[in-house]
């Protein structure tokens, strides 16, 4: 478990701080709650996973951190910077953040390598020959070698994905929040993704938020785990997973493993009882 006053060995900031932050939408003349207030303190380069039930608020909450959502109360400072100014979302620092979704959501039109480009494109700071070496770069990285050419339609759901975060990367954020990115692949494509993710992450020393429903998909990936309870939920606790890296598939296969699964299950059915 872990502490939340968002002070890292006392004096830098955190990267990212949430601090009591909730969310409730309008419906029906009243709010209903979809988070209730959450706190935790995100150190630069680490790998948090947010695990819990669907319609905890995992999604919610990781839409207010990519600065998309405004919070209905608490704050989210980047670096020690509050996220949100008086409605509207800074976007110096947003753009340090890079969002995946479940749904790679490529342009059906455009080849694999434009669709990289194009957050490089529009962003323009670039020269058209760094742009296109830096696409090919992220693409390498994201284990999409020799596919550029390609339309979406004609690669894998996996390759698609991977695409997905190579087009994340391209603008070069420092932050990568990844919403149940490998939930519709097959489990053999999402082992794949998942080395291949934990290769990324050691090669790069991005911060990662990945939301998960899979427990040993977060026991797998992450450092941390934030356990959700059931909807309307918030962060009930956080689980340190010390297990070294870079960690091999046939770590899955010991008791070290399984019993560090089973507590989480144990726990998570233990949030879903009491609510
Ligand atoms: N735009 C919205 N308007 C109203 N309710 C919403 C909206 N987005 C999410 N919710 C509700 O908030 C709760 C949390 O949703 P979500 O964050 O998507 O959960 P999770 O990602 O953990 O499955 C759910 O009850 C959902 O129906
Ligand atoms: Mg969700």
């Amino acid at each position: 478990m872990s502490g939340s006053d968002g002070l890292a060995g006392g004096e830098r900031p955190a990267l990212i701080v949430l601090d009591r932050v909730g969310k409730s939408f309008d419906a029906g003349g009243g709010t209903v709650p979809a988070l209730l207030p959450s706190s935790l303190s995100i150190e630069d380069g680490e790998f948090v996973a947010f695990l819990g039930p669907s319609g905890c608020g995992k999604t919610t909450l990781l839409r207010m951190i990519d600065g998309l959502l405004e919070p209905s109360s608490g704050t989210i400072t980047v670096t020690g910077e509050p996220l949100w100014d008086r409605g509207r979302c800074r976007k110096d620092l947003r753009s340090r953040l890079a969002m995946v979704f479940q749904d790679p959501a490529l342009f059906p039109w455009l080849t694999v390598e434009e669709n990289v480009l194009l957050p490089l494109r529009l962003r323009g700071r670039l020269p058209r020959a760094e742009r296109t070496a830096r696409a090919r770069a992220m693409l390498a990285l994201a284990g999409a070698t020799d596919i550029g050419s390609r339309m979406p339609d004609e690669i894998s759901g996996g390759m698609r994905q991977r695409v997905s975060i190579a087009r994340a990367l391209s603008y070069d954020p420092d932050i990568l929040l990844m919403d149940e990115p490998f939930a519709a692949l097959d489990a053999i494509s999402r082992e794949a993704l998942n080395m291949e993710l934990q290769a990324l992450w050691l090669a790069t020393g991005k911060t990662i938020v990945l939301v998960t429903h899979s427990i040993a998909e977060a026991a797998f990936l992450a450092d941390r785990i934030a356990l959700f309870s059931q909807g309307p939920g918030r962060i009930d606790s956080v689980v340190d997973i010390p297990f070294p890296r870079p960690r091999m598939r046939e770590l899955t296969y010991s008791p070290e493993f399984q019993q560090t699964v089973r507590g989480l299950h144990e726990r998570l059915a233990q949030l879903m009882e009491r609510s």
